[in-house]
């Protein structure tokens, strides 16, 4: 008997890296709606869906958004990239936007707590963005996010605060 169920039990995590496990919480499909805002436009809002994958075994966490216009539907904003956590708690994520502008983010994160905070270390083909920072924080079934930039005009200020549920 205790061998059969021996036999029978897959680790539930049996495939993920053990660097990506930390962060496995993300791994799945989330939706949700956020609102933009900076001190030089217009605020909007828009719905989301973001994408966290792994594949068995490989240190790295694959990421996709798409953003839509509310109430119309619209394509907005796209982006996707790797996310690639380290054992000593430090991460490093790299991005492409649909705009064209690739970014380098380097951060921690906090598996107990469920955040992700980082921060460029470089930003580029961008025409007029200098830093970009993301924090994600996973809590009450939610996870939420807010982006801050800075341009050639405007210091670090907020654009992005989203919070999205796991379909
Ligand atoms: C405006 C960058 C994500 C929608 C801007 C501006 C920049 C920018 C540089 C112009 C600001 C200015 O002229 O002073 C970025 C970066 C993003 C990002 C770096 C990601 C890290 C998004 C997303 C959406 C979005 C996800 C949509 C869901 C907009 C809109 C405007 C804007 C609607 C105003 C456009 C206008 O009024 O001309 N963004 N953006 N952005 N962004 Fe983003």
């Amino acid at each position: 008997r205790k061998a059969e169920m021996a036999a029978n039990f897959i680790p539930p995590l049996a495939t993920v890296h053990p660097v990506v496990q930390p962060l496995a919480f993300l791994l799945g499909t989330w939706r949700g709606q956020g609102e933009g805002s900076f001190p030089t436009i217009t605020p909007f809002t828009y719905s989301e869906e973001l994408n966290f994958s792994h594949s068995p075994n490989k240190p790295v966490i694959a990421y996709s958004s798409k953003t839509w216009k509310l109430n119309t539907n619209q394509p907005m904003h796209a982006e996707s990239g790797y996310w690639r956590p380290q054992i000593d708690g430090t991460i490093e994520v790299v991005i492409a936007q649909s705009t064209g502008l690739a970014e380098v983010q380097k951060g921690t994160f906090d598996a107990e707590q469920r955040i992700v905070k980082l921060k460029s270390a470089l930003v580029g083909n961008a025409s007029k963005v200098k830093q970009i920072t993301r924090v994600f924080k996973m809590g009450n079934g939610e996870l939420c996010y807010e982006v801050k930039m800075a341009t050639n005009l405007t210091d670090l200020q907020p654009h992005l605060k989203a919070s999205l549920k796991k379909i």
